[in-house]
């Protein structure tokens, strides 16, 4: 379906061709005064110059020829030429109606679908999931969403960090407490055990005592550094534990992961493509990008049009060793060789934006993308506390994302249960649902690149721009269907009329802008636009709610026709959310 916009634009524009002046001056934007009218043309003023006339003259030769047009109720030039443009009823609820009557509420899938691979979650294993990572999280998630609802294929890869440092330290600390275990046996040929030597709760404890170790006692530092080194060499019981830490972690990752509504395609991490990396070293240094620079191997990345130095990007250390860019180098061959992407897209900390230049410009001048391959960096801010430093505990320690969404949680169970007799099994469902809905729209709603603060009683309110507000709109919406159900009805084959009073109209309005929105919010990459758009949904029709008799309008075909918007604007919101990685209860 078209956007209403443009089917305005098309009248429009024909209207300045019929009267004699360029079509393109005919350019309508909504309105910016929406108690006069809905949209506007401000083309006369600019065509005034060009044809040495009076803005409201060719405004008035333009509204001339739309007299009789069936999408305006009325066209008006004012002073000093603006073109007012308020529109018709039937044209509005014939809109409607197509937009109900079609799958997707009006939303086409795009011409030119692509390949795209979303690089996000980013956790690194054995490392509990903290609020750093929510981020990403939810941010790809949402993206991942809105391309497919688009019609692009959307690959999304959890991209482990599962290659560095923190296993050789979890293995030296476990031998420091196991030094039985058969995995530090050098001469074992054996069969290893099947089952971990350790739980996620030991884990989870065992990785920052090591980390907090290493950093006062060197030699332990030295340990775990050359237990790293061993491991990537191939160790054959440091091999096994490392499965084990694997196994163990990302069964709870992808626990943690879901219930924040999150699934990734592929759970590949940077140990996969180590295999990549002798190959690409080797490609680089015989092309004569890569170099020698006191004993590490570098590829020059800088340009002249740079202002901010881009130093050059490091392939291999002095002793050998993988670093970053090199994981994310062989990561971007493998990706190449395996799926052929038009675009890998990366969600993470835009404090990282140094590293995806020299990575990006690196793999291009290697050849290691074609031309058209895009390679984009979605660089997200931090999220505060209320002091406006990174989030933290009340303690002041890093916190981790299971006991924020417990807090969240405990929060909207408060909430859902004041003044309301629900059963607790019930109400506990539904504050998860909510609680994630507070979460989510809490960061979603911010332009991604911002910082902003956690602000655990503003997200869980069901008043304002919230995500609580949202749910609590469309489960009002549900409930009113439920009851008009209950009644005996049906919610097939209804007609929406044209509107009766202003409040209907500014929330059809409101609901045709949905096929634009969804559509720019991707091309954007910009679920916050999502999100404004549901507010602005979520108010036009509580707006609507508070002035109009539903169920009990006499007018059986008027009862229908508000049945028949309602639902249609509960489809759009049900979609937007979904597509934002949350959902909506039934109650609440
Ligand atoms: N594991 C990394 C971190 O915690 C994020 C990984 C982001 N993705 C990438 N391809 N580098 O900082």
């Amino acid at each position: 379906m078209k956007k209403i916009i443009d089917l305005i634009d098309q009248e429009m524009t024909a209207a300045f061709e019929k009267a004699g002046y360029e079509a393109s001056y005919g350019k309508v934007t909504l309105s910016n005064r929406p108690d006069l009218c809905e949209y506007q043309c401000n083309g006369a003023m600019a065509a005034a110059k060009t044809y040495r006339k009076a803005p409201i003259m060719i405004a008035k030769d333009v509204t001339a020829q739309l007299a009789s047009c069936p999408l305006f109720a009325s066209v008006e030039a004012v002073n000093p030429g603006f073109i007012n443009i308020r529109l018709a009823g039937e044209f509005l609820a014939e809109y409607m109606n197509q937009m109900a009557g079609s799958q997707r509420m009006g939303v086409e899938k795009t011409d030119s679908p692509k390949k795209i691979i979303l690089d996000y979650g980013g956790p690194n294993v054995a490392k509990p999931l903290h609020v750093g990572h929510l981020r990403s999280a939810i941010i790809g998630e949402s993206l991942k969403r809105m391309g497919r609802y688009m019609g692009h294929e959307v690959i999304g890869d959890v991209h482990l960090g599962d290659w560095g440092l923190q296993m050789g330290l979890i293995i030296t600390e476990l031998q420091e407490r196991k030094p039985e275990l058969v995995y530090f046996q050098e001469d074992y040929e054996g069969e290893y055990p099947e089952e971990a030597p350790f739980t996620i709760g030991e884990l989870e404890e065992i990785y920052p005592a090591a980390s907090a170790r290493s950093k006062e006692d060197e030699e332990y530092r030295n340990r775990a550094l050359e237990a790293t080194h061993q491991l990537q060499m191939g160790r054959r019981g440091y091999r096994a534990l490392w499965n084990h830490i694997l196994q163990v972690s990302v069964t709870d990752l992808k626990k943690n992961y879901a219930r924040l509504n999150v699934e990734f395609d592929l759970w590949k991490g940077e140990s996969d493509v180590q295999e990549y990396i002798p190959g690409m070293v080797k490609e680089l240094t015989d092309s004569g990008l890569a170099y020698e620079d006191q004993g590490a191997i570098v590829v020059d990345v800088k340009e002249e049009t740079d202002t901010k130095e881009v130093p050059p990007c490091m392939i291999l250390k002095s002793d050998g060793a993988a670093l970053y860019t090199t994981t994310d180098l062989a990561t971007i061959v493998e990706r190449m060789k395996l799926y052929h992407p038009d675009e890998i897209l990366y969600v993470v900390d835009k404090r990282q934006e140094m590293h995806f230049v020299q990575v990006f410009r690196c793999a291009r001048k290697a050849g290691m993308v074609e031309e058209d391959t895009k390679l984009s960096f979605l660089g997200f801010g931090t999220m505060n506390g209320k002091d406006g430093k990174p989030f933290k505990t009340r303690e002041g320690g890093v916190m981790r994302l299971e006991n924020l969404i417990r807090e969240i949680n405990e929060e909207m169970y408060r909430k859902i249960v004041d003044n309301r007799s629900i059963k607790e099994k019930d109400a506990r469902a539904t504050a998860e649902t909510v609680g994630l809905s507070a979460i989510k729209y809490g960061d979603l709603s911010n332009q991604a690149s911002k910082d902003y603060v956690f602000d655990m009683d503003r997200f869980t309110s069901f008043e304002g721009n919230t995500g609580p507000y949202i749910l609590y709109t469309t489960v009002r919406i549900k409930s009113i269907l439920a009851k008009y159900r209950e009644e005996g009805n049906s919610l097939e084959d209804l007609k929406i009329l044209p509107f009766a009073q202003d409040s209907e109209k500014a929330l059809m309005l409101e609901t045709a802008k949905f096929n634009g929105v969804i559509a720019n919010a991707f091309e954007d990459k910009a679920p916050h636009k999502i999100c404004s758009y549901i507010y602005e949904l979520a108010n036009a029709f509580n707006r609507f709610y508070h002035e109009t008799r539903i169920l009990g309008e006499e007018n059986q075909d008027r009862k229908r026709s508000l049945i028949a918007l309602l639902i249609l604007v509960r489809d759009v919101l049900e979609t937007c959310i979904d597509v934002l990685g949350f959902s909506a209860p039934e109650k609440m």
